[in-house]
């Protein structure tokens, strides 16, 4: 029995996450008249989605000619034919009404000259099924994630969704296999709550800080992610792990794909514009998996620059300054302000950088979270969208802009699924405090942990294995001491030191729940890339270079009990939604 005076809560769903998917969930939720709560760690527009820049992708053919299929194909192609297709048909067809929408919740996009929602090229977006490029991401300048996050909150407060800003998530309510709502930590007053919820939807975003070098804020902890674990349930295909081809050097700060959209260019040591090699179509917009590992290849050869030769340059200093005034002005303050550099005067120093999670809790379409028991199964009670979830659709490598889309397309399909299935005000059943009392255990033990081992000292040590040892490139070996040394800080666990030991702000505290979060993380991502004896999207092995449709055209569920894993797959959906559509068959994937 814990010693809380739990606060009690009753709502018909409840939000977990406030970024661009939790809010556009919100929003449909409270507008159907359920009543709704969205709980955030972070004030809602501090949530990582503000730090999206290059754009929204959606078939609007504002720029020229554009068709939802030829999204899908690119998706399909993208994914390196591990997306569900049934799924991927429904993101890119619902696509133009959710940036359509958005436009009428006020985002502030940038504009053509006849008024329309401007578009650029990104990579691996094309017309005719891959035939030329296409401008197909919707911007608002190089803020994007920033313009949707604010516009959402304020539509959120508009439509009385109930926040509960900064408290801290800490398990699911689980009863007989179905959620019943959730426990939180109010981070302010130390208290702790209980929200009952018919649903519970988990948009807690993605896992990036497992890693040293990460585009991802401080609290991109995948907290959603490890309560599902947690709870018994598995995720997917967490091996595929995407690397960034442009974050910037020494500090991994993003530099949008949007800059190379605009006719930036990467240049290596020798003057060469390298991507011509790779990828003699596409060049520089090839997709981010195949960009990010010609760059490593260019450094692994020599052809680096810097003292160290270990990175790249991004060139956008001959475009009109104009356009980089009106379309890149954040990307032109970062570069002055981690790199110290002048873009319209000099190359910005670049080398890919972790940036998102293609793995996360498994799902269908309409957001309901899936498990495998033979067949798949839905689990009641629990949704989940955006980074946090897999859907999937982007499989083994996401498309830039394709990340902003899922967000608004999920989120709303989530609102739209959860008000079938919940009739607003019905009553919740009775639970007995046993679930309570479980997920209180684990934040005590944690809290009054008095042993040797900092949590900031197990972190960098996570942190640096998963760089060094599931990077861009992988291989057997590399994979093996990744498993063996990654169990090394979750068994540091044991002997732990918090040394706050108060409820109130204590980021101690914050620091090694998250820690216990990720670590779970981390484990199942080796384990799966270990499993994996294939080359696919963004999982490259170098012993098994070609792509295995054969063996392993599936996708890796992976469930957790301390540091032992499971590991088991399911089928790749094959099949479309409607006919409006045929399924993509597996091709060769060049750009
Ligand atoms: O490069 C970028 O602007 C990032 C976009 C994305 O990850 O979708």
């Amino acid at each position: 029995m814990n010693s809380y005076k739990i606060i009690e809560h009753e709502y018909d769903v409840v939000v977990l996450g406030a970024g661009g998917a939790g809010l556009r969930a919100a929003v449909g939720l409270s507008e159907a008249g359920l009543k709704t709560a969205c709980i955030s760690k972070v004030f809602p527009t501090r949530s990582h989605t503000s730090a999206a820049q290059g754009g929204i992708s959606a078939a609007l053919g504002n720029m020229g000619e554009d068709d939802w299929r030829w999204h899908m194909y690119d998706t399909v192609k993208g994914s390196d034919w591990l997306g569900d297709q049934d799924c991927i048909e429904y993101l890119c067809k619902e696509a133009p009404r959710a940036v359509l929408e958005l436009e009428r919740y006020g985002v502030p996009f940038s504009r053509t000259k006849d008024g329309k929602i401007y578009q650029r090229p990104f990579g691996g977006m094309t017309k005719n099924y891959g035939n030329e490029t296409v401008q197909r991401t919707c911007a608002a300048a190089d803020r994007t994630g920033h313009a949707i996050l604010h516009t959402m909150y304020g539509q959120a407060l508009k439509h009385n969704t109930e926040f509960f800003i900064e408290y801290f998530a800490l398990d699911l309510l689980m009863k007989n296999g179905e959620c019943k709502g959730l426990i939180a930590w109010n981070l302010n007053d130390g208290t702790i709550h209980r929200f009952r919820a018919h649903i519970t939807i988990i948009a807690t975003g993605g896992y990036g800080k497992t890693y040293y070098s990460s585009t991802s804020a401080h609290t991109c902890t995948g907290d959603g992610n490890a309560m599902v674990l947690r709870a018994g349930l598995p995720l997917q295909d967490m091996e595929f792990v995407q690397f960034h081809p442009t974050g910037i050097y020494g500090h991994g700060t993003l530099i949008s794909e949007g800059v190379r959209g605009e006719g930036g260019y990467l240049l290596n040591s020798k003057g060469e514009r390298f991507m011509e090699r790779y990828a003699p179509k596409a060049k520089d917009l090839a997709s981010r998996d195949v960009v990010s590992r010609s760059i490593a290849l260019e450094i692994n050869e020599g052809r680096g620059v810097g003292k160290e030769k270990d990175h790249v340059h991004l060139h956008l200093n001959h475009l009109d300054p104009k356009v980089i005034e009106e379309r890149l002005p954040g990307i032109s303050e970062s570069s002055r302000l981690f790199a110290d550099v002048d873009v319209t005067k000099e190359p910005i120093p670049v080398v890919p950088t972790v940036h998102y999670n293609m793995g996360g809790i498994p799902t269908n379409y309409k957001a309901e979270v899936m498990t495998v028991n033979g067949s798949e199964k839905i689990v009641p009670g629990i949704m989940a969208i955006g980074e946090a979830a897999c859907v999937s659709v982007h499989g083994a490598n996401r498309l830039g802009s394709n990340s902003l889309i899922d967000l608004v397309v999920f989120g709303r399909a989530a609102a739209k699924r959860a008000a079938e299935l919940v009739k607003p005000g019905t009553p919740h059943e009775k639970i007995s405090n046993s679930e309570t009392d479980k997920c209180l255990e684990r934040f005590e033990k944690l809290r009054n942990s008095n042993g040797d081992n900092r949590t900031a000292d197990l972190r960098l040590e996570m942190q640096k294995t998963m760089q060094s040892k599931c990077a861009v490139f992988r291989t057997e070996k590399t994979l093996k001491e990744g498993v063996e040394e990654i169990r090394k800080p979750y068994e540091g666990m044991e002997s732990i030191s918090v040394k706050d030991k108060s409820l109130i702000f204590n980021t101690d505290l914050v620091e090694t729940l998250e820690f216990d979060n990720l670590i779970r993380q981390a484990i199942v991502t080796l384990d799966s890339a270990y499993e994996r004896k294939e080359s696919r999207g963004a999982h490259a092995r170098e012993d098994h270079p070609k792509r295995d449709d054969n063996n392993f055209m599936k996708h890796t569920l992976s469930w957790c009990e301390g540091s032992k894993t499971k590991i088991s797959y399911r089928d790749v959906h094959r099949s479309t939604l409607s006919n409006d559509v045929q399924y993509f068959p597996p091709q060769e994937r060049v750009y």
